[in-house]
Parts: structure tokens; sequence; C-alpha cells
């Protein structure tokens, strides 16, 4: 499969023989992905095979059994959580269950990252929430609550969220699931655009590949806890590996369908 190619200042994010065990399942083993700043890297495999867990990892919500995780070249996986609030004020988070939080208002959430890490002035505030609210679309909406917006724009407040600190790095857990084509394709033109006037690297956990063809410059394929296909989009279009076509085709593995039969 066709290597990434790039020079090492260009390195953002490295994880190196990461495992993950929680009790007697093995989630991660022995992994290890380098991650290019600027680019979009999307993580595709099968439900449970450890996606979301890999993206904590990048921030240390978990920290590996072994291995470790580096950011700018940096060991971080050991920091103590006050050290590590400076290096995820680097990131932003879409989390797979994007709640906005109910009681507050859009501008609140919006808000919310802000003045937890900073005491901006309210005409500051304003602005800023106003400029991350326009970045997606939905400047106006301030004083709406969650409940009053569509599921498509409850997914773009999180994001504006997301970039409320002006990240350098976006995780998207599965940004576009439960959302219809159209409104889908809403979320991959912002990560375009994320990438383009922000310069934001993107790793993007999805199994829906209308979204990983579009926004991803890099594919990673995991299974079992390891890599096994890393690749641009264009790789995953040919490639003959049965592994990889039956996901990229929506096709069931012959045990599952075994077990339909009784
Ligand atoms: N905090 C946790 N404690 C115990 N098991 C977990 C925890 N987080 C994830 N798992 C398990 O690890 C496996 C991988 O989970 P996850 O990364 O969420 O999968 P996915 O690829 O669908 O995102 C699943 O079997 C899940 O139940
Ligand atoms: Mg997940």
């Amino acid at each position: 499969m066709p290597a990434t190619d790039a020079a090492n200042d260009d390195v953002l994010i490295e994880l190196r023989g990461v495992s993950k065990r929680f009790g007697t399942l093995t989630v991660l083993d022995g992994l290890d992905l380098t991650l290019q700043r600027g680019q979009t890297t999307v993580v595709i495999g099968e439900s449970g095979t450890g996606k979301s867990v890999l993206l904590k990892h990048l921030v240390v919500l978990l920290r590996p059994d072994s291995g470790e995780v580096y950011f700018h070249g940096r060991r971080v996986d050991h920091l103590s959580e006050d050290q590590l609030v400076e290096v995820r004020k680097r990131f932003g988070f879409l989390f797979q269950m994007g709640a906005l939080f109910d009681s507050m208002t859009v501008g609140e959430n919006v808000a919310f990252p802000i003045v937890q890490h900073a005491r901006p002035d309210d005409r500051q505030l304003e602005e800023t929430v106003a400029q991350k609210l326009r970045m997606v679309g939905l400047d106006g909406l301030q004083s709406r609550s969650p409940g009053q917006i569509s599921g498509g724009q409850r997914k773009r407040v999180a994001l504006a969220r997301a970039i409320a600190l002006n990240p350098e790095v976006v995780l998207y857990d599965e940004p576009t699931t439960g959302l219809d084509p159209v409104r889908a394709d809403v979320i991959n033109e912002l990560i375009l655009k994320l990438k383009r006037e922000l310069r934001v690297t993107g790793i993007v956990v999805t199994h829906d590949m209308t979204s990983a063809y579009k926004v991803a410059d890099r594919i990673v394929m995991l299974d079992k806890g390891r890599i096994i296909a890393d690749g641009p989009p264009e790789w995953y279009k040919t490639s003959n590996d049965p592994r990889v076509r039956r996901f990229v085709d929506g096709h069931a593995n012959p045990e599952d369908l075994a077990a339909l039969d009784d």
C-alpha cells in the first residue's frame, strides 16, 4: 500500500506502539500512526473496532497501557491533567454523541469553552461567538435553544463550539451519522472549509464512505486494534484486499450471514 511521505517537521501527532485493553478485551494492539499537519486523515473500520478509543488517545482522554503518544514531538501520554489542559486547548473535539448543553442557548454553548479558558469582555465574547457561528453558517441563532433547531444545525453548532478556541486539530467522531445525505454533505463541506480557511488538521472517524472519499487526504482502516490499510482515497476504490472491499462496498461477512440461518 502507498506510504504517505512527508518531511519530519510536518508530523503533528504520532502514536507509537499504542496498546489499550479493557479487562480482557484488547482494543488497540500496538498501533503505530503518524499524522501530518494540515492533512485530513479519515479513520474507517467496523463498529467496536476502537476508532473512538483511538481518538481519545490523541487528546489523552484515555491513556495507553503501553506505547507512547506525541504531539508536536513532545510526549503527552504521561502528562498530568493540569498539563494536559494546555494540550487539549489546541484540539477541537466533535464527539460522537455531539450533544449540546440543553439548558444553554446556542450562543452560550459556543461561548462555553472560551469562558472556561479566558476572561473576554462581553463585546469580545459576542463577536467571537458570532464569528464561529458565521463559520458554520448559523450566525443569528445565538438565542435559540438546542431543542429549537434541527439535528443538522445542532451538529454545526457543536462544530462552532469545537473551533471556539481556534484549534490546530479537530477530531470528528462520526460527524455525519444520523444526518440525511444533504445535511451530511454540509458537514463534509465544513470539514473542507476548516482545513482550507483555518488550516485545521483533521481526523475524521466515519463509516460513511461518501464522506470519507470527499474529505480525506488519506484513509486509514482499523481492524482488531491494528491498521490494516493506509493510503489515499483512490487506493480504496480499486483495492483488492477482501477486508477493505467488504467494508468499502458494504457487504456482510460470511460468518455474520451464517449466523442468520438457524
Ligand atoms: N471506557 C471503556 N471501558 C470499557 N470498554 C470500552 C470503553 N471504551 C470503549 N470500550 C470498548 O472498546 C471497544 C471499542 O470501542 P470504540 O472505540 O468505541 O469502537 P468504535 O470503533 O465503534 O468507535 C468496544 O468493544 C467498546 O465496548
Ligand atoms: Mg465510535
